[in-house]
């Protein structure tokens, strides 16, 4: 297992859709994810994409954690997909901050799908099928951008939300003064 180099916003291999996986089960694949999730540990993300490590296939991972669990999301354990694929439930979008572990020291507000339906393959070859809301359904959207050339800025409808991270906590603490109601929102990498 190996901590492996990120790739940052820019690099070609960010930009191209990302090829289907043959096999899910060859032992090629379950190095890489073990390496994914060796550098997603190390980089303290919450998800990562295979074309962020410079490997053009279909193969995400994620987790929700428990601090995001507002009533509407859900926590869910460190998953492993491959070819993954996302039906819409739904019309309904929320804005949220998002943050990425190629494009670091910025955050910027996303409109995501609420509620989603998603499914792939495990490593053992099974295939995984989940209804997602809240961060999960986020970071799903967010990791499965990445094999479709999307980082998330190209998301972004209003680019002054585009920030560095220490800028909007200066923000937030100034909000927060004048409003002590101001709700947390939740922020992905
Ligand atoms: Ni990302």
């Amino acid at each position: 297992m190996a901590i492996l180099k990120i790739a940052r916003m820019g690099h070609p291999v960010l930009n191209r859709p990302a090829d289907a996986v043959a096999d899910p089960t060859t032992p090629e694949i379950a190095r890489l994810v073990g390496d994914m999730m060796d550098t997603l540990e190390d980089a303290q993300g919450a998800g990562l994409a295979a074309p962020q490590v410079h490997v053009p296939l279909r193969v995400v991972i994620f987790f929700a954690p428990p601090e995001h669990d507002d009533g509407a999301s859900q926590a869910v354990p460190l998953t492993v997909l491959i070819n993954p694929e996302i039906e819409l439930l739904g019309d309904e979008r929320s804005d949220g901050w998002e943050a990425c572990l190629s494009v670091p020291g910025l955050t910027g507000l996303v409109a995501r799908w609420e509620t989603i339906r998603y499914r792939g393959f495990a490593l053992d070859g099974q295939t995984i099928e989940r209804q997602a809301t809240g961060f999960h359904a986020r970071v799903v959207q967010h990791e499965c951008d990445h094999l479709d050339g999307i980082v998330y800025p190209m998301r972004m409808i209003n680019m002054a939300q585009l920030m560095f991270c220490e800028e909007r906590r200066h923000y937030i603490r100034s909000v927060a003064a004048a409003d002590e109601e101001e709700e947390p929102v939740s922020e992905e990498r």
